[in-house]
């Protein structure tokens, strides 16, 4: 193989090797964009109104375009089930990341909304409290809630 070959089996294997690499970046946007677009159209459907088909207002429009990669931009809140109903109750009297920075268990969470009952005049939450403590104890839970239990029952061996 001569200086000539080589150059050019060189430059054909780099020309496959950009080819793969751009097929795969290409794949991993597409991957992304679907992943990431699910979530705020099904943000639309969690909302109140009925939202079929071409009759979407601006209002849900707006909200659409806040929302980026799950997070509803302007406060920082995850989008699931619920997370209207925490901007509209929790974001009030502070930061929405006084919340957003805090974990707690449903209880935890619970206890601090009594607290701002009983202490700062946080109003009677009725049947959505439900809901806020459902998302807030879905998406802020402490943090080493997933760490496994201690080890039981082991049957120790003796070493020889
Ligand atoms: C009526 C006003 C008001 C509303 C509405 C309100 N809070 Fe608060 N909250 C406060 C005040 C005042 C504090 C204390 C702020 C400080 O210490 O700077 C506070 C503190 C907190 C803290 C920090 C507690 C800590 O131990 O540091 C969290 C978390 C919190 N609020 C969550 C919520 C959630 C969740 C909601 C919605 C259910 C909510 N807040 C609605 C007034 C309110």
């Amino acid at each position: 193989m001569d200086g000539k070959d080589f150059i050019s089996r060189m430059g054909a294997l780099l020309s496959l090797l950009g080819g793969a690499l751009f097929t795969a970046f290409l794949l991993g946007a597409v991957t992304l964009y679907f992943y990431s677009f699910p979530g705020q159209l099904s943000q639309v459907d969690h909302g109140n109104t009925p939202s079929e088909g071409t009759t979407a207002s601006t209002k849900e429009n707006v909200e659409v375009a806040q929302i980026e990669g799950g997070i509803h931009q302007p406060t920082g809140f995850i989008v699931d089930q619920g997370y209207k109903v925490v901007i509209a109750n929790c974001t009030g009297c502070h930061s929405s990341q006084l919340v957003i920075q805090n974990r707690a268990s449903r209880e935890g969470w619970k206890n601090m909304i009594t607290w701002m009952q009983a202490t700062q005049n946080l109003w009677d939450l009725g049947d959505q409290e439900e809901q806020i403590l459902n998302y807030l104890a879905k998406h802020y839970a402490p943090v080493d809630q997933g760490r496994r239990k201690p080890l039981a029952n082991i049957e120790w061996y003796e070493l020889k």
